[in-house]
């Protein structure tokens, strides 16, 4: 058991050095590849019940277009004042129109973001429902699925190159077709090259990424790929984590469990838990994970150990959960997170 003491200045120490990490934030350039998806939420008071079908009738009040997936992960680092590099494919459509706008205006590089007229931009709308004063709560979410494109045959070459200056990358697939195997070894090739982290977050296939920095799927996801139960077991995720770490040729793995926190994976190391940060009474789950993979992999970036970059991914998520729609961390407040948590 280390002593109190001892404890002490292993926080003031880890303190330290999750903060080092943070004043390097700025300073970094992140690729970030995959699926952009317009996150709609659309609130309504309710009025009355239907008198067509036993159904609410909600009177109009708001419609916030956020970005999701891909963009979420992008809108994050670009909260954390990184640049941005985004290769993606848009509609022709007005999600696609706000999605280029918001990212634009917030300063990312869209210069290889295709709009293409035969895609559609994929988009999540969440129909909220509240009465005066309480919490609007989800009542049905409807999904539109993207038409697939001839954006799969874009060149890729000069992709490496504008990639080149990228510190780590990102690959955000969401499973709308954005990301596809040519562009995943090209990506890799990238990385390879350069030496740097490439991170991936696939919703429907983490088991086809072999040989790239880390995965990051949540329990779920890790479950559907093991085709297994891992439920609460700590036994059984160890057993499954190392299973995925040494069967992809993975450097690290890290599994995010909602509101039982997170487990980094790492070749020849224990594997690290980390509880929540803040409390579980949560406003809204949605894009946890974007923040997550982008601030895992920005501080990978700027040299932090992985366990290091877990930690501050974890505040980070802790953050966004207390906030309504999909969010994203400031800097200053992902700062004064670790300041006030580790003092
Ligand atoms: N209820 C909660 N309370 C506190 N923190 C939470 C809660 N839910 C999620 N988090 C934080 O967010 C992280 C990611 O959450 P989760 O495992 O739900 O990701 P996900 O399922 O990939 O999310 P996404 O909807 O973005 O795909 C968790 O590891 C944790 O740090
Ligand atoms: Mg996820």
């Amino acid at each position: 058991m280390p002593s109190r003491g001892n404890r002490l200045s292993q926080r003031t120490l880890l303190r330290e050095r999750l903060l080092r990490i943070l004043a390097e934030f700025p300073g970094r350039t992140l690729g970030v590849a995959g699926d952009l998806i317009a996150d709609q939420f659309l609130y309504g008071q309710i009025s009355r019940v239907s008198r067509e079908a036993p159904v609410l009738v909600l009177e109009y009040r708001d419609l916030v277009n956020l970005p999701g997936g891909a963009a979420n992960a992008a809108n994050n680092l670009l909260d954390l004042k990184c640049r941005v590099k985004i290769l993606g494919v848009v509609g022709r459509d007005e999600a696609g129109r706000s999605l280029v706008r918001t990212l634009s205006r917030k300063g990312a590089d869209m210069s290889h973001v295709l709009s293409e007229a035969a895609y559609a931009t994929p988009v999540k709308t969440r129909i909220l429902a509240g009465a005066h004063h309480s919490a609007p709560q989800q009542v049905v979410r409807l999904d539109r699925v993207a038409e697939h494109g001839s954006f799969r045959n874009r060149p890729l070459a000069p992709i490496r190159e504008w990639l080149k200056s990228c510190d780590a990358i990102i690959l955000s697939d969401y499973g709308y077709g954005a990301v596809f195997p040519t562009l995943v070894e090209s990506l890799k090739k990238v990385a390879d090259s350069k030496e740097i982290p490439l991170v991936v977050d696939s919703r429907f296939r983490m088991d086809e990424f072999e040989g790239v920095t880390a995965i990051t799927p949540n329990i779920t996801e890790l479950e559907a790929a093991l085709r297994t139960v891992i439920g609460n077991s700590r036994d059984l995720l160890e057993h499954a984590g190392d299973r995925v770490l040494r069967g992809q040729r993975l450097r690290y793995l890290l599994v995010t469990q909602g509101r039982f926190g997170m487990t980094l994976f790492q070749r020849g190391r224990e594997p690290v838990h980390v509880p929540i940060f803040g409390s579980d009474e949560v406003a809204d789950v949605t894009g946890a994970g974007d923040t997550v993979i982008a601030v895992f992999t920005l501080a990978l970036a700027c040299g932090g150990s992985a366990e290091d970059a877990a930690r501050l991914a974890n505040y980070a998520a802790g953050l966004v959960v207390m906030k309504r729609g999909t969010a994203s961390a400031a800097l200053d407040e992902l700062r004064a997170a670790v300041d006030q948590d580790l003092s």
